[in-house]
């Protein structure tokens, strides 16, 4: 390469980098104003005026971007509106305002311009953001989804209201219950098509969000079946409508310290079974992927079966069998002692026989069998009574 052609790639370089530096900058949005539709909704519109010498064919977009909220991964999106409504929840943020950046940029890109510097706008709630209850839950019944939480004072008076997200829903009142439950409302929500949204409000603060939807805990059948263990469940419904469901099993079997965890969206779940060992169970159930979020807790521990190895049942064998042998031979001579007579009927003795013969006519004469016949005392009864008591007594 000669001396000269690397000059012309300096100079043609140093051309670009001149041309890049007066490229065309396009003016940034203006008027950035928002309106909250409602507590969940609020609407950010601006103007922007197109500079006279930007061509025609280029393609203006804004890039919208919120910020300051702690899941901050929201993506930026670019759109060809000069508005756009986001929905916003208490819960998303550590406090009542956050800040949403708008910036003109091109797409594609364009001659020379390059983007406008952003601007930023801070968005507040009218009411600051105030913990009012904690784990808020709704879950479904067969007409209407019943609402229950834990209120953060007992001495304030809650208003507790909802929509769901269908587009231009209202704002409605959760029902209090007729009976005198605590700390439950009622939507008139009858089906998972939707979101809800709850608005819960004080005078002087606000929660928004959007509620744990539970059903409460299927209860789990456990059969032994040839071998293998069956877990079958009680059907949930209406608590999950139409929504197929996902059961969950965390499986621990003998001592091992490593839970399994099991799926089955179709009951039975069968799981080899082994006579020896214990098996503890937890369970859950969600909704599957096809439907709103619907769960359960997770439920108490469930054993089934005893943890024992071959080797103990050896020694049960060995050990429990002779004893109740012994007991039985022990019992059965007992009670040989007691009712010997019937077991061993008086057999006339030959001699006494004789004898008796002997002595016929002999007026004074007294049988003697019944001498011989005597009972042997029975020593078992007495040692055991005093057996308390023979430990000699000291005095004092
Ligand atoms: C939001 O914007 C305001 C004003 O521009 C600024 O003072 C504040 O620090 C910003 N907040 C966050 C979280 O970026
Ligand atoms: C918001 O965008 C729509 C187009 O979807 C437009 O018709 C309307 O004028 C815009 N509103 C404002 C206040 O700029
Ligand atoms: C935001 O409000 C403007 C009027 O101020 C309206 O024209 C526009 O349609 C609203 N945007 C959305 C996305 O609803
Ligand atoms: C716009 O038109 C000019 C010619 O008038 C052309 O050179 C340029 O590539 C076009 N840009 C786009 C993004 O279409
Ligand atoms: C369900 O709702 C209908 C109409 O709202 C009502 O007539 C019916 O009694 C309700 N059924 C139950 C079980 O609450
Ligand atoms: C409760 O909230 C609803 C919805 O925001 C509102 O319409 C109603 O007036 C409030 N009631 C009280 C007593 O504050
Ligand atoms: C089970 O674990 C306990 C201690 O964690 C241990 O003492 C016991 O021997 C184990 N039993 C079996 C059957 O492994």
């Amino acid at each position: 390469m000669t001396v000269a052609q690397q000059f012309f790639i300096f100079f043609c370089a140093t051309t670009m980098t001149f041309n890049c530096k007066a490229d065309y900058q396009l003016p940034e949005p203006t008027d950035v104003t928002y309106r909250w539709d409602d507590q969940f909704q609020v609407n950010v519109s601006w103007s922007w005026k197109k500079p006279d010498n930007l061509p025609e064919n280029c393609t203006v977009k804004y890039e919208v971007f919120r910020y300051g909220l702690p899941q901050s991964v929201e993506p930026r999106f670019r759109s060809l509106i000069n508005n756009f409504t986001v929905k916003y929840f208490t819960e998303d943020k550590r406090s009542d305002h956050w800040n949403i950046s708008i910036q003109a940029v091109l797409d594609p890109v364009c001659g020379h311009w390059k983007e406008s510097r952003p601007v930023i706008k801070t968005i507040k709630t009218s009411k600051p953001r105030t913990d009012l209850v904690t784990d808020f839950r709704c879950s479904f019944e067969s007409n209407r989804t019943k609402c229950f939480w834990k209120p953060v004072s007992e001495s304030v008076k809650l208003n507790i209201s909802y929509r769901t997200s269908e587009k231009n829903d209202k704002i409605r009142a959760c029902d209090g219950s007729t009976s005198h439950e605590k700390d439950v409302c009622y939507l008139n929500v009858n089906n998972l098509q939707f979101d809800i949204y709850v608005l819960v409000e004080t005078k002087t603060g606000r929660n928004t969000f959007k509620p744990k939807i539970v059903t409460p805990l299927p209860k789990m059948n456990i059969a032994e079946d040839k071998g293998k263990l069956s877990l079958t469940w009680e059907d949930p419904r209406p608590a999950v409508g139409k929504c197929r469901l996902k059961y969950s099993v965390y499986v621990t079997e003998c001592n091992s310290s490593n839970v399994k965890t099991l799926h089955t969206k179709e009951p039975p779940l069968n799981i080899p079974y082994n006579k020896n060992c214990q098996y503890k169970f937890r369970y859950r159930v969600q909704t599957d992927e096809y439907c709103i979020s619907v769960s359960s807790d997770l439920s108490e521990v469930i054993t089934h079966g005893e943890n024992r190895s071959p080797d103990e049942m050896l020694t049960v064998i060995a050990i429990v069998i002779p004893i109740i042998l012994s007991a039985c031979v022990i019992l059965s001579c007992y009670c040989f002692q007691r009712n010997r007579e019937i077991f061993c009927p008086r057999i006339p003795d030959p001699s006494t026989i004789f004898k008796e013969m002997m002595m016929t006519g002999n007026k004074d004469s007294k049988p003697i069998s019944g001498n011989l016949y005597t009972p042997v005392p029975e020593p078992t009864e007495n040692i055991t009574l005093v057996s308390g008591n023979m430990v000699p007594q000291e005095n004092p």
